[in-house]
């Protein structure tokens, strides 16, 4: 009887140091994170400003600790904290799965095995190769990309934008469409002459037109809440916008074939689907008042008069 409290402190301090280790454990289980997380900028910066002083001094080239301290420190942090804030830190896309290496090595030189320099053409993070490596788990943007364009001239000539491109690494963000205007420019413009040139126009246009889309769809799905609630029957409507929406699903990992015509084509198709959801619909939500019946003889009397002062005319003469 004497020993229930006791055991029970046991059993919370057992508990509450089993949670709070537990996560410490886990975030443990990844070097590179780990690693990557503390790395201080300077000692690193130091040694590989040095570095690239030397390869200077033997070309002939000068230069200050300025040209070369962001682009140093960028390579030891940055990468991380950009990482840690992007949706695949969320979902435990962690370095090596891009890069490789071996996450159980707490030792630098070990946990690097393997890893290539972004700028060897073996590795899955050179340019060419980003597509495969990021196709692995986006396979339908692979599949589309692959159709496009801009993979063909990747492959070819290696003048195109490649996955990292329009998502900065490691940010991995989705541009805004009124940011592609400038970045789609970068190529897709008379001075640097690469055809098309409207395409930064097109694009911040059919990416605009999306996001009507979005909001149309989740506005035609209110409607449809309030229609039914008033007693309509609304399966052939719920049955349009369920269309819609898995048109307007696909519409991201579709928009990397690079087919703009197509592009602008299923967004139009989404919208005609819409339509036929609110033309069900819309008369049971906002019951516009039927038109009055138009007062039947005001032509047709004033027809009378014109016709009858005519007549009196004529007689005068
Ligand atoms: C003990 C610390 C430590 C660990 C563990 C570690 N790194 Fe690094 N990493 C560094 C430092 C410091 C640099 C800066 C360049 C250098 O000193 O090699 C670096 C550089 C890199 C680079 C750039 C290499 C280049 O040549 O451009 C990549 C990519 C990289 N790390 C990925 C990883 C991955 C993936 C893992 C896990 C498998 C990992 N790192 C584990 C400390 C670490
Ligand atoms: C989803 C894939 C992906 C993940 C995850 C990823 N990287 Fe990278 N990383 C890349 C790509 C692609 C490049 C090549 C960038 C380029 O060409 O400018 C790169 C380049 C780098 C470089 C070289 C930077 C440079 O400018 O030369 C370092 C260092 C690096 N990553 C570190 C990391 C670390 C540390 C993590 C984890 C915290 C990480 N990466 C997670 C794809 C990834
Ligand atoms: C191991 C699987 C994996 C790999 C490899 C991978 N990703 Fe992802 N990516 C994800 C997951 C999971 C998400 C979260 C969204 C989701 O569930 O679809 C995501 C989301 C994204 C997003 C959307 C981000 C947002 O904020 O909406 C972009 C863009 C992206 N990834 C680009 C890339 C690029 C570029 C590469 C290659 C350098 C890559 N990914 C490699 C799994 C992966
Ligand atoms: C020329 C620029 C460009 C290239 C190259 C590119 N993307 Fe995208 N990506 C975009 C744009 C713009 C969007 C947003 C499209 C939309 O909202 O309809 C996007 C959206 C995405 C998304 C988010 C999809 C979602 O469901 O919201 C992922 C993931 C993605 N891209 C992965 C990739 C991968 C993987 C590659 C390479 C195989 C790639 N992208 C190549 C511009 C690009
Ligand atoms: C790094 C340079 C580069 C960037 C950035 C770029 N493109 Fe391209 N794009 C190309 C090249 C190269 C071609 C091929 C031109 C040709 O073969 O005539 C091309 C072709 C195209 C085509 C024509 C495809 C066809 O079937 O005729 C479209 C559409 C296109 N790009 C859209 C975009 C959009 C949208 C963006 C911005 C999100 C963008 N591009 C950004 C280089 C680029």
């Amino acid at each position: 009887m004497q020993m229930k409290p006791f055991n029970l402190i046991i059993f919370l301090v057992i508990t509450g140091a089993i949670l709070f280790f537990v996560p410490h454990a886990y975030a443990s289980e990844n070097s590179c994170i780990d690693c990557h997380r503390t790395v201080s900028p300077f000692q690193d910066i130091q040694k590989q400003f040095n570095q690239v002083r030397i390869q200077h001094l033997e070309k002939n080239v000068t230069c200050s600790l300025e040209c070369h301290e962001d682009r140093l420190r960028q390579l030891a942090t940055a990468n991380y904290q950009q990482w840690s804030n992007s949706l695949h830190a969320l979902k435990g896309v962690t370095c090596e799965i891009c890069h490789e290496g071996d996450p159980k090595q707490a030792v630098k030189e070990k946990a690097h095995l393997g890893i290539k320099k972004p700028t060897d053409l073996e590795s899955p993070v050179y340019y060419t190769n980003v597509p495969k490596t990021c196709g692995n788990c986006h396979s339908k943007e692979l599949a589309n990309f692959a159709n496009s364009k801009h993979y063909q001239r990747l492959e070819a000539l290696k003048l195109a934008p490649t996955c990292t491109t329009c998502h900065a690494p490691h940010t991995f963000m989705v541009l805004n469409p009124e940011e592609f205007r400038n970045f789609c420019g970068n190529c897709h413009s008379v001075y640097k002459k690469v055809a098309p040139y409207d395409v930064p126009v097109q694009a911040e246009y059919l990416l605009g037109k999306v996001n009507k889309l979005k909001f149309n769809i989740e506005i035609t799905r209110q409607d449809i809440f309030w229609a039914k609630k008033n007693g309509t029957d609304v399966a052939a409507a719920e049955r349009y916008a369920d269309d819609a929406l898995s048109i307007m699903q696909n519409l991201p990992p579709m928009w990397h074939e690079f087919n703009l015509t197509h592009f602008e084509d299923e967004i139009d198709s989404a919208g005609k689907e819409l339509k036929k959801a609110q033309d069900i619909i819309k008369p049971a939500v906002t019951p516009t008042r039927t038109p009055a019946p138009r007062t039947p003889g005001f032509i047709f009397l004033s027809g009378i008069v014109s016709l009858l002062a005519a007549v009196y005319l004529i007689r005068r003469k």
